[in-house]
């Protein structure tokens, strides 16, 4: 086989020829994406980046290589010189974009052939997602995920260019650190020059960007990598990309205000789509009150209600010993769903809520003359009169309570009404609901730790109205953080950051670090910091959330190129692998393995 391409140059890509190419002498170059042998003619589906092209091998018409046309299999590499001609009325295929022409090849090159690969390469595969993440540069070849890293990357080239002419400088910061406190597990790599310390892949480049804003460069941005090791979801990756941004001289609105221009610009140039600004805000406590989340997905309603207040004085033990000990009563009115769930179903939910920590689910079926529960034997009319007012239960409607503490409360409630989104349809995926959650509490507690831990992360600002709690009520505290959501997933974050080396002493002191300890940990930060730091605050994004979004994908993993598994391996390239006993030895690292 002759393998040199010189007397062959590419003159079109096969997905973008059309009508106004018939006639052209034209050279393609793809893959084989399936062939059909007629006898005496042979038709192919060239494929590359661009599309689908058709190819007919007549044996009249292309006399010099018409044998090597019948040794083509899927997804052998070719070049293909031939005319562009237009299909025969009959013979149209409206549902590919070259539909209207194909290409009569007068010459054929086989470039390279092809093992008979593990699946198709087309959308709508049915093998199992090992299976593609093993062979991923076959997957890759797939037209869906083609598109997706397409996408991405023009998202990347949109913000770049938003943010670019917004007058932000591109800034990289080192990808060999120091552990920076972002709360997540670090991934180390051990120094052979120093034997016996390591260096902390960053879990994001804040401590750097806050840096650069001392150091005066004013706006920042990066698109940056970032590693954590958490225990893996759909939307989480242990290594994963933040849209990475900080500016100086800035309070919330300002950061608010390019952060979202920059969101409306993504999505007006991907979608045509025009977001109404400025976006909703809600505060955090709104939100867990609401949607007993802290990043509501608002394209529906079944919004939470406390009923404490109701059912404090009824005979339900359940419900008056979780008020009384210092917890809620919440209930959701799914409504129609009396009439539309079976018992089972119902069931089904009780279920559901305990994988969330609830201890049960109460409900109540409303019909036209009755209400039909296991518990409405508890409560006087009065009680129950108001209950079906405050959740404006109509005939036909089902209402659902937990009782327990505020955390276990909004956590059950805020699943269970997404599994009735889910389950009642109304993800409406044509809508993009985008909103900020603004006031977060600056810590939380950690029973762990058993101590007060940032929620953000120890350099956020709190509110300047709450800074007189931060000794003696720190859970009063409210910080200057605040999140994007977009349809329930927390696409970004970031605050105003502290600038005053008082307050971070005593916000560090709240977090239980004593000066030696904080310094040892943050002091080139702390020190730097005397040098005249200016105001200033910032955000990052996950990319993948937003492109997976975009996407219309449910798994990060969709835009990804190449994935890690929940277990943190790549199929692929079989990492993490063990090392050679000489590199260990260069480290000065020894394994010992007690439990594998
Ligand atoms: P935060 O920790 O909230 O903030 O991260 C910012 C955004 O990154 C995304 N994200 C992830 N995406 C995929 N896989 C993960 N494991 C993962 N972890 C986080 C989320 C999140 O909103 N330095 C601060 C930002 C700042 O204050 O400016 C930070 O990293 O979409
Ligand atoms: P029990 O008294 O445990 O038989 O529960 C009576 C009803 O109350 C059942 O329908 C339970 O699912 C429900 N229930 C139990 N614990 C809770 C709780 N913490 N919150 C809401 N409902 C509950």
């Amino acid at each position: 086989m002759d393998q040199s391409i010189k007397k062959f140059k590419r003159t079109h890509m096969c997905g973008q020829l059309d009508q106004e190419d018939i006639n052209k002498d034209v050279i393609v170059m793809g893959w084989v994406q399936r062939r059909r042998d007629l006898g005496g003619l042979i038709f192919i589906d060239l494929r590359d980046r661009a599309g689908i092209v058709q190819v007919v091998f007549d044996a009249k018409k292309c006399e010099k290589n018409f044998d090597e046309a019948e040794k083509l299999r899927n997804e052998y590499v070719v070049a293909i010189k031939g005319q562009v001609v237009e299909r025969t009325p009959e013979t149209v295929n409206p549902k590919i974009p070259t539909g209207y022409i194909e290409i009569v090849a007068h010459e054929l090159m086989i470039l390279s052939t092809s093992k008979t690969p593990p699946f198709m390469i087309e959308d709508d595969i049915k093998v199992s997602e090992a299976i593609r993440l093993k062979y991923r540069y076959l997957d890759l070849r797939r037209p869906k995920m083609q598109q997706n890293l397409i996408l991405r990357h023009n998202v990347c080239k949109w913000i770049r260019d938003f943010l670019n002419n917004e007058g932000f400088l591109e800034i990289e910061t080192p990808m060999l650190t120091r552990s920076t406190p972002e709360g997540a597990r670090d991934y180390l790599v051990p120094s052979r020059v120093h034997p016996g310390s390591f260096y902390a892949l960053p879990q994001s480049p804040q401590l750097f960007k806050q840096l650069l804003m001392l150091s005066g460069y004013d706006k920042y941005y990066q698109i940056a990598r970032c590693f954590r090791d958490e225990d893996l979801r759909a939307d989480r990756q242990p290594e994963f990309t933040q849209v990475d941004i900080e500016m100086s001289f800035v309070d919330i609105d300002d950061i608010m205000g390019v952060n979202e221009r920059m969101i409306a610009y993504v999505f007006k140039k991907n979608l045509n789509m025009d977001i109404t600004l400025p976006l909703p805000r809600i505060s955090y406590k709104e939100a867990m009150s609401r949607y007993g989340s802290d990043k509501p997905d608002t394209r529906f309603g079944l919004e939470l209600n406390d009923v404490s207040d109701i059912v404090k004085n009824s005979d339900f033990k359940v419900f008056t010993g979780a008020i009384e000990r210092g917890g809620s009563v919440r209930a959701i009115n799914a409504e129609g769903c009396g009439t539309k769930f079976s018992r089972r179903e119902i069931d089904g939910l009780v279920d559901y809520v305990k994988d969330f920590g609830a201890k049960g689910l109460a409900w109540i079926v409303v019909e036209d003359s009755e209400l039909k529960s296991p518990i409405t034997k508890f409560f006087n009319d009065e009680q129950l009169n108001m209950l079906l007012d405050r959740l404006e239960a109509k005939s036909g409607d089902l209402l659902l309570f937990v009782a327990d503490k505020d955390d276990v409360v909004f956590r059950a409630l805020g699943e269970l009404r997404l599994e009735l989104g889910r389950r009642l349809g109304l993800l409406d995926d044509s809508k993009y609901n985008l909103l900020w959650v603004t006031e977060f509490p600056l810590f939380e507690y950690s029973e762990e730790e058993k101590r007060y831990v940032a929620k953000h992360h120890p350099f956020t600002a709190p509110m300047d109205e709450d800074i007189k709690y931060l000794e003696n009520s720190p859970e009063k505290v409210r910080s200057k953080a605040y999140d994007m959501v977009l349809n329930g997933v927390e696409i970004g974050g970031g605050s105003i950051r502290i600038h005053d080396s008082n307050l971070q002493e005593r916000m560090l002191k709240a977090l239980g670090f004593n000066k030696e300890e904080a310094w040892d940990r943050f002091g080139f930060l702390l020190q730097a910091f005397q040098y005249g730091a200016p105001p200033h605050g910032g955000m990052a994004y996950g990319l993948d959330r937003f492109v997976m979004l975009l996407a219309g994908e449910s798994s990060i993993r969709e835009v990804i190129a190449f994935p890690k598994v929940q277990n943190a391996s790549d199929l692929m390239t079989g990492a993490p692998s063990p090392v050679d006993l000489k590199q260990l030895e260069e480290l000065n690292i020894k394994i010992d393995i007690n439990d594998v």
